[in-house]
C-alpha cells in the first residue's frame, strides 16, 4: 500500500506487509511518546480533528499523536456545534476544513460518512469511526497490543485463539479487528454474543473463506476457557432504536476476577476498546480486574498514541525525518512510563 498522501478509511486497505510496516514505525515512536526524545518533524502542520460523536481516547490520542510529532491540532466536536447542524453537506464541510488542515481525523455517526467526506477533501482523511461500520485505527492498535502481549511467551498472531464478547453486531471495533485478523494465518475466533447481537455474517464468511476458524455461542463461561485473548465490548446503546432495547442486553456478560479465575487459562489477556460501561446494570468488565496483570486495557490506550503517530508519519511521509528534527527534552517527565 502507498501510505504517503492516502486516506485511511478501512482495514480493507491493509495487507499483512502494510500492517507490519505500521507496527515497525509505531515501535520507533516509543521514545517520543514516552518523552525520552522530542521530534518537531510536523512543525507547522495542522490536524483537523473532527469528532461528530462522543469520544475521549480516540479524539485525544489523535491530537496527542500529532502534537508529539510537533504539529498543531484544531478541533470540532459535536454536530450541534458545527455547521452540519445548519444543513451543511459533508462535501462542503470537507472542502472548507481541508483548506485549513494538512490532514483530518474524523468520527461521524453514519456508516460511509467518513469516506464521503474524504472524497471531497483536499488532504488525507483518517477514519476515527463511522457509525457501526469501521474503526481502522482502533483495530490496528488492538492488533499491535495483541502482538506485544503474546510475543514474550513466544506466540504470534498466527494461530491465536481470540474471543470477542458482547455487542458484535454494532461494535465497529470488532468489525475492523476481525477483518484485520484475516490477514494472518489460522486464527481461531470465538464470537460470544446474544443471538440478536451476532457478528455480521459477511465478516464471519470473510474470515472463514480466508481459512480461519470461527465459532459462535451465547455462553461466556463455556467459551472463555480456551482462548489467548478475551476482548470484551460495551453494548452500543446509541445504535439501538430505544434505551429500553439496549437495556435488554446490558449486563448479559460480565467478565470479572472470579469468572476469570474459574474459567480462563492462566495468562489469558483481557482487552476492551473502552469506554467500559461501569454502571452497575452493565459492568461488562469489572473493576475488580484492575490489578490483574493480564488486563491490557490501559496498554491498549497507550499503544493508540504510537499507532496513530505511525499513521500520521507514514501518510505525511516523514518517517525518515524524525531524528533529523529532534530537540532536547526540557521538562521533568516523571516515572509514569517506567513503573
Ligand atoms: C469504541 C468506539 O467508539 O467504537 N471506542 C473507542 O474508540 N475506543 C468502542 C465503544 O464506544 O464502545
Amino acid at each position: 500500500m502507498q501510505f504517503a498522501g492516502s486516506h485511511i478509511l478501512s482495514v480493507d486497505q491493509f495487507e499483512r506487509a502494510d500492517i507490519e510496516r505500521v507496527f515497525e514505525v509505531a515501535d520507533r515512536m516509543e521514545p517520543y511518546a514516552q518523552r525520552r526524545r522530542i521530534t518537531r518533524v510536523l512543525e507547522g502542520a495542522i490536524l483537523g480533528n473532527m469528532f461528530f460523536e462522543p469520544s475521549t481516547r480516540t479524539r485525544v490520542s489523535f491530537g496527542c499523536a500529532f502534537n508529539l510529532l510537533g504539529g498543531d491540532v484544531r478541533e470540532t466536536t459535536g454536530i450541534e456545534s458545527s455547521s452540519l447542524s445548519k444543513g451543511e453537506s459533508l462535501y462542503d464541510t470537507a472542502r472548507v476544513i481541508s483548506g485549513y488542515s494538512d490532514i483530518i481525523a474524523m468520527r461521524h455517526p453514519a456508516a460511509g460518512s467518513v469516506a464521503e467526506f474524504a472524497a471531497a477533501s483536499r488532504v488525507p482523511v483518517v477514519n476515527g469511526g463511522d457509525g457501526p461500520n469501521e474503526h481502522p485505527t482502533q483495530a490496528l492498535l488492538d492488533l499491535y497490543t495483541i502482538r506485544k502481549e503474546v510475543e514474550h511467551s513466544g506466540r504470534s498472531v498466527d494461530g491465536l485463539r481470540i474471543a470477542m464478547i458482547g455487542d458484535l453486531r454494532h461494535g465497529r471495533t470488532v468489525h475492523s479487528l476481525s477483518k484485520l485478523l484475516a490477514c494472518f494465518r489460522n486464527v481461531k475466533l470465538t464470537c460470544i454474543s446474544p443471538g440478536e447481537l451476532r457478528m455480521p455474517g459477511e465478516i464471519l464468511e470473510f474470515l472463514r473463506s480466508a481459512g480461519h476458524s470461527v465459532t459462535e455461542t451465547d455462553n461466556l463461561e463455556e467459551a472463555i476457557g480456551h482462548v489467548d485473548i478475551a476482548y470484551a465490548t460495551r453494548i452500543q446503546e446509541e445504535r439501538f432504536s430505544s434505551p429500553e432495547e439496549a437495556n435488554r442486553y446490558r449486563g448479559r456478560y460480565r467478565l470479572n476476577q472470579s469468572i476469570y479465575t474459574r474459567y480462563c487459562e492462566p495468562n489469558t489477556v483481557i482487552m476492551h476498546p473502552l469506554p467500559r460501561d461501569s454502571r452497575a446494570e452493565a459492568n461488562e468488565l469489572d473493576t475488580d480486574l484492575n490489578e490483574n496483570p493480564n488486563l491490557a486495557i490501559f496498554r491498549q490506550t497507550d499503544n493508540g498514541v504510537l499507532v496513530r503517530m505511525a499513521l500520521f508519519a507514514l501518510v505525511l511521509d516523514v518517517v525518515n525525518l524524525l531524528a533529523k528534527h529532534e530537540v532536547p527534552v526540557t521538562w521533568y517527565t516523571g516515572k509514569r512510563f517506567h513503573d
